[in-house]
């Protein structure tokens, strides 16, 4: 983490509760830059909410130390104030008080700074809108549906715009619409912003968003916590998979799946460092660096190819500091190659058309779904957000 500042850094950060029974961080190092978006994921009681609440400093280890952009968050003499400026914490429930209206609720953490109460109103009024809630404003909890209220509840963890933003599994609870409203929401206001994310996830299609995945297992970072994806592989594989599945029926179609899931597992099994998650019909790679990608895209295409399956490739990016053109931009370059080693297919990137255009030698041609077209080339790419 050289050019970029550190946000949080936590050294054997030690949590036990019922006088050491339950230990529920055994020593965790983990280290966030500015900008940056983590996921953190592992099973159930791993820990993951007791971290987030250290970091919000809403509890203090037994042991070991976390600064917050630069400060030690031990010797913080107002942690009523760091509370309601430093961090936003989206709660794993979303924690709004019943009582009060959106507005009110989202106005709860400026009543630790002197504002008065139409300055507090009008800003409340500008976050609701920003989470998409204008008109809502003084419906209360009990009268709004579990996405709007994680909307309200994100919208309260954004006041006083602190520069971090905890989210606590924020989209567990809702369904998959309303799960991917809040996440994209999340995303935009991460990148515009530049806010520093951390967010708990058991899902893999929130944490492929993320520029970096931290495992935790039994109170602690396990695995590639220290290693910085560059990108992430989404092979939303198997196209058409409901429709093959009805005519081949489902059971047929689990066997095919996962015969297709174990061919790219020993695939790419025998090139060090990509690493593959099954989830759902598809399948996850990472990777560090451009030329793991298009090995594991060859391997997987390979694998498939002699499944006859079709195969799309989605991409989503973490760091780039060697590319122009920004994150996306390396995406595209990293697709433009896999594609160019493997055969024609579609490819799908996240990012924003925006950020995707730039630097990546596309022309962009908005044909509602938002399509690339690659100038003078056979590929198309197709923007996801
Ligand atoms: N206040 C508390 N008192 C006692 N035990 C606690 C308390 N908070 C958490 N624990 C225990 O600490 C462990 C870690 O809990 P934590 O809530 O951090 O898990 P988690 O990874 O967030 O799990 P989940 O995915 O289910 O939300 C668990 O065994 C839990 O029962
Ligand atoms: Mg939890």
């Amino acid at each position: 983490m050289s050019e970029v500042a550190a946000a949080i850094t936590a050294r054997g950060l030690v949590k036990t509760f019922e006088d050491g029974l339950i230990r529920a961080l055994a020593g965790v190092d983990l280290d966030v830059g500015a900008g940056e978006f983590v996921a953190v994921e592992g099973p159930s009681g791993c820990g993951k909410s007791t971290l987030l609440h250290l970091i919000a400093a809403l509890d203090r280890p037994d042991a070991g130390t976390i600064r917050v952009n630069g400060r030690d968050l031990a010797a913080e003499r107002d942690l009523a104030r760091y509370r309601a400026s430093e961090v936003g914490l989206v709660f794993q429930l979303d924690n709004l008080l019943p009582a009060l209206t959106a507005s009110e609720n989202v106005q709860v953490p400026m009543l630790e700074r002197r504002v008065s109460a139409k300055a507090r109103t009008e800003e409340a009024r500008r976050l609701l809108a920003l989470v998409d809630l204008t008109g809502r404003e003084h419906a209360r909890p009990p009268k709004l549906s579990g996405g709007e209220r994680q909307r309200v509840a994100i919208a309260r963890a954004l006041a006083n715009d602190p520069p971090i933003l905890l989210a606590d599994e924020p989209t567990g609870r809702l369904n998959t619409e309303a799960g991917r409203m809040v996440l994209a929401l999340l995303a935009e206001l991460q990148r515009q912003r530049s806010l520093t994310v951390v967010m708990v996830t058991h899902d893999r299609d929130v944490a492929a968003r993320a520029n970096r995945v931290v495992r935790m297992v039994d109170g602690r970072v396990v695995g590639e916590a220290a290693k910085r994806v560059l990108a992430t592989l989404l092979f939303t594989d198997i196209v058409g998979s409901t429709e093959r599945a009805r005519r081949v029926g489902d059971a047929a179609w689990r066997t095919l799946r996962d015969r297709h899931h174990e061919a790219v597992r020993q695939a790419v099994a025998r090139h060090d460092g990509i690493e593959v998650d099954t989830a759902g019909d598809g399948f996850f790679m990472r990777f560090d660096s451009p030329a793991q990608a298009i090995e594991a895209a060859r391997a997987a295409r390979a694998a498939v190819g002699a499944l006859d399956l079709a195969l799309r490739v989605g991409i989503h990016t973490g760091e780039c500091e060697v590319e122009p053109g920004g994150v996306a931009g390396m995406a595209v370059h990293i697709a433009a190659r896999i594609q160019a080693a493997a055969a024609p297919g579609e490819i799908l990137v996240s990012g924003t058309v925006r950020d995707l255009a730039i630097g990546s030698g596309l022309r962009f041609e908005d044909r509602g779904e938002h399509a690339l077209k690659g100038v003078g080339g056979r590929w198309r790419l197709h923007a996801l957000v």
